[in-house]
């Protein structure tokens, strides 16, 4: 049997050891006890580095053995306010005592209220609720699909980007443009038609009789942070605007104070069409959202639901998260946040060749060479959690919350961890083939053989 997230991945394959898999020799070999009796049961389909983190407190997390780690990622832009912040983990706990779930059949007394905070703060019309990111994107696309039939004569193509990313069902799957995907699972719904990022020219000689909207991320996150041109959305808005066509942005992940105003679309002063939410939302509780205009405002009943749809529990926490991320000092201070985390990353751009990009608390720094999961796994060794997003982008995303001093702890591992990878041999192991990085948050560990071999985990970390 092959495992996908066999410990450590770069294994070379080999005879099978009398006695079991090399998979399980692998694991076996590597991974603490808890992992040998336990992790053979999950099915592999993320790599993860052998630790289990068992608590979160702002910008920091704690694996099971103690160790503390700086979380430059937060769930990958899901803890807005860090971990366990007061003003959620207090209200969901409430909420719990009193409501957990009702029925999607029956209104309950937070999603009505929390559909109205979204409606106001975003001038759209009305909100639906979701699970998850992936989820609001299908969402999406169906009110595409009823919208094109209802007003636009039958038309049901979708308009979508290369290199986007809106989730991991098959039809967000079909949406995305990641590089890989199209040969995973095919087929794939049909129905949609991908151009550049980032040139409205490719949008406006791409619409036709067949196109019922225009499908982007106001900035390509899992792409590596691709900051487009300044009008960009603008110029979609006035090209959906004269084809008659819907504009439909996906803000799971620059939603929510994550680019330093509520909405990333609102720095061109756009409206959408339709708008996904998810990630930061529920603050570290599951919960994705789409919300549409008057004129999108089409599917009835039956045509869209699930289970635990407009949950209390769900729908309390992203009441809470918008209590303190909808103020504008708040969002004020992501923006002087996101400047100090651009002047570091600029400063570590410049010393090794690097380019920066961002805005906000999102941001990615592309290196010269592709060393990226080098850099994160040397990183994670020294108490710093950053995410590879591409084989040459190191991604940050922060709590919303996080310090000047966080932000300068985070950039001295960074920097230190790309002088050390840059100068080591490129092999998997060069992370920690030096000696331990002066900068590490870690205390010393009774059991150090974790850093002594690059941490996987393209997809987890
Ligand atoms: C822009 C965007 N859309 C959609 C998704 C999918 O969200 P989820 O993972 O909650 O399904 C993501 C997740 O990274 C995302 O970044």
């Amino acid at each position: 049997m092959s495992r996908l997230n066999a410990w450590p991945p770069t294994q070379p394959p080999g005879p099978t050891p009398p006695g079991g898999s090399s998979a399980s020799a692998e694991i076996a070999r590597g991974k603490p006890p808890m992992f040998n009796d336990l992790e053979p049961c999950l099915m592999p389909i993320v790599e993860r580095p052998p630790v289990a983190m068992t608590r979160g407190e702002g910008s920091y997390l704690w694996d099971a053995d103690g160790r503390r780690y700086l979380d430059f990622i937060q769930g990958w832009a899901v803890n807005a306010l860090g971990h366990a912040p007061p003003e959620v983990s207090g209200v969901i706990a409430a909420q719990a005592h009193r409501l957990l779930t009702a029925s999607p059949a029956l209104h309950n007394d937070q999603a009505p209220r929390l559909a109205r905070r979204l409606c106001d703060l975003s001038g759209l019309a009305a909100a639906c609720f979701t699970n998850s990111g992936a989820e609001a994107t299908e969402v999406a696309i169906k009110i595409a699909r009823k919208w094109g039939r209802l007003y636009r004569q039958g038309a049901f193509e979708i308009i979508t980007t290369e290199d986007a990313f809106h989730g991991r069902t098959l039809a967000a799957m079909a949406a995305s443009g990641k590089p890989g995907w199209d040969t995973l699972f095919p087929p794939y719904p049909p129905g949609f038609l991908r151009v550049p990022f980032g040139d409205p020219r490719a949008v406006r000689q791409a619409i036709g009789p067949r196109t019922a909207a225009v499908l982007v991320e106001p900035i390509q996150g899992e792409a590596g942070v691709i900051v487009p041109p300044a009008g960009y959305l603008r110029e979609l808005r006035d090209l959906a605007d004269a084809a008659g066509v819907l504009l439909m942005l996906d803000e799971v992940q620059t939603g929510i104070g994550r680019t330093g105003l509520l909405f990333a679309h609102q720095y061109e002063a756009v409206r959408p069409d339709v708008m996904t939410l998810g990630k930061g939302l529920g603050g570290g509780v599951p919960v994705g959202a789409v919300l549409v205009s008057a004129n999108a405002n089409c599917l009835s009943n039956g045509e869209h639901g699930g289970t635990y749809h407009g949950n209390p529990l769900a729908c309390a926490a992203g009441l809470a998260v918008l209590d303190v991320v909808a103020e504008e000092a708040f969002l004020s201070r992501v923006r002087e946040l996101g400047e100090e985390l651009r002047v570091a990353l600029q400063r570590i751009g410049s010393d090794t060749g690097g380019v920066v990009r961002g805005r906000g608390l999102l941001w990615a720094l592309e290196l010269r060479e592709a060393r990226a999961q080098a850099i994160r796994d040397r990183c994670f060794a020294s108490g710093l959690v950053v995410n590879a997003a591409r084989p040459n982008v190191v991604r940050l995303m922060p709590s919303l919350r996080v310090t000047s001093a966080e932000i300068a702890a985070a950039a001295a591992i960074l920097a230190s961890a790309i002088r050390a990878t840059m100068t080591a041999p490129a092999t998997a192991d060069a992370a920690c083939s030096d000696p331990p990085d002066p900068t590490s948050l870690l205390l010393p560990h009774p059991r150090d053989e974790r850093c002594t071999r690059s941490v996987p985990g393209g997809a987890a970390l």
